[in-house]
């Protein structure tokens, strides 16, 4: 198989494109990504000097460079978005510009080189707040922040050409993610590097909102399985099926570092910040996949990682960053503190 693979630079995308080339030495990969502030090509290091993989700078939203790149290839696997919450919250465009108008892009151009097969790298934040047991892929979506609403956007594309064009589309609906090269500002490497650096952890509201963490290289095996053994015109949940807190994650991290309680800082809650996402895996499980790692186990490896990899992480903690951090982060008043 010859993939396409967009977004390829950024966390998830790279963690899969080593996944394929070491797991299917008969494929070959093209990584198309536009190596926004979130993608790093460095992520793609171990794979570079491999004859079956080629990089490409590029957006999504380029017509005439997709259809180039899809006519020389059978499958797109799109992982190209922004991704952050918060960032959504303070400028939806580009999220709307490149998760919803780029999917548009891909699948025009999938559609006219008519491969068999496209997987659209989803979340489970589309399924929005999720109160009590778990959402199945039969559920209805309601997304409840500009990134959910871009990325079910970009969905509501997919059902679309599925019935009008019978067009050939898989969709995987993943939990929170964490591991190895992910941009310090979601909240497990954030913490952990702010911890690192003796810097207070900033826990939104009282942190009880819970999320449903997996291990990368799980969810990677997981678009995999999907990929090659899944059904076209179906969505599939990937999750591990555990619920961890704010507060949780920061206790964590400052246990495993011996790191004082102190550092936890209860800021201000996030707008519509989501209180739980929970996802129900049976479908994907019933094609022989499942997780490896607990969350004990994967925070081990990711902790680790980045007190030996320093120098891939402290170069992205400046500039831009911290005029970010400044913006999103407000303390809370004195009082309810
Ligand atoms: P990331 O922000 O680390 O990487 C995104 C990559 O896409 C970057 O390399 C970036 O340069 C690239 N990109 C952005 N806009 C582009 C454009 N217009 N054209 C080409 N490339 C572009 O994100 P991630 O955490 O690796 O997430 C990858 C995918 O997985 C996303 O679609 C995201 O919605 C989805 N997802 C993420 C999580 C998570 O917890 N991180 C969970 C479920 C699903
Ligand atoms: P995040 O890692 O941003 O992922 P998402 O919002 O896509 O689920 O946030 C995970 C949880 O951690 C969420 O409940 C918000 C919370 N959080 C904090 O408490 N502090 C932070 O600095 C961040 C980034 C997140």
């Amino acid at each position: 198989m010859r993939l396409l693979v967009t977004g390829g630079a950024g966390f998830i995308g790279s963690e899969f494109v080593r996944l394929t080339l070491r797991e299917h030495p008969e494929d070959s990969v093209v990584v198309l990504d536009k190596l926004t502030y979130a993608g790093n090509e460095r992520n793609l290091d171990s794979v570079r000097n491999d004859p079956r993989f080629r990089f490409v700078r590029g957006d999504i939203a380029d017509a005439g460079m997709v259809s180039r790149l899809a006519t020389d290839c059978d499958v797109i696997v799109n992982f190209a978005a922004e991704s952050h919450v918060d960032r959504s919250l303070e400028a939806p465009g580009q999220f709307i510009q490149t998760d919803v108008y780029g999917t548009y892009v891909l699948l025009e151009a999938a559609r006219s080189a008519k491969h068999k097969r496209f997987l659209q790298v989803s979340t489970d934040e589309v399924y929005g707040d999720v109160a009590t047991g778990r959402s199945a892929e039969t559920d209805p979506l309601s997304p409840r922040s500009p990134y959910s609403a871009s990325k079910a956007g970009g969905e509501m594309l997919i059902w679309a050409y599925r019935s009008s064009y019978g067009f050939p589309a898989i969709i995987t609906r993943g939990s929170n993610t964490y591991g190895h090269n992910q941009y310090p500002e979601k909240i497990i490497p954030l913490f952990i590097t702010n911890a690192i650096d003796n810097q207070p952890l900033p826990i939104y509201g009282d942190g009880s909102a819970v999320r449903d963490y997996i291990f990368v290289e799980d969810h990677c095996r997981g678009i995999d399985t999907a990929l090659r053994k899944g059904a076209v015109g179906e969505n599939y949940n990937i999750g591990f099926g555990g619920e961890t807190s704010g507060v949780a994650v920061a206790d964590t991290i400052l246990a495993a570092f011996g790191k004082p309680d102190s550092l936890k800082l209860h800021v201000q809650d996030r707008l519509g910040h989501d209180r739980r996402y929970a996802v129900d895996t049976a479908k994907l499980r019933s094609l022989g996949w499942a997780p490896r790692h607990d969350f004990t186990q994967g925070m081990e490896l990711t902790v680790r990682w980045y007190v030996e990899n320093q120098a891939w992480w402290r170069p992205l903690k400046s500039g831009e960053f911290w005029d970010f951090y400044q913006r999103n982060y407000k303390p809370l008043p004195a009082a309810t503190v």
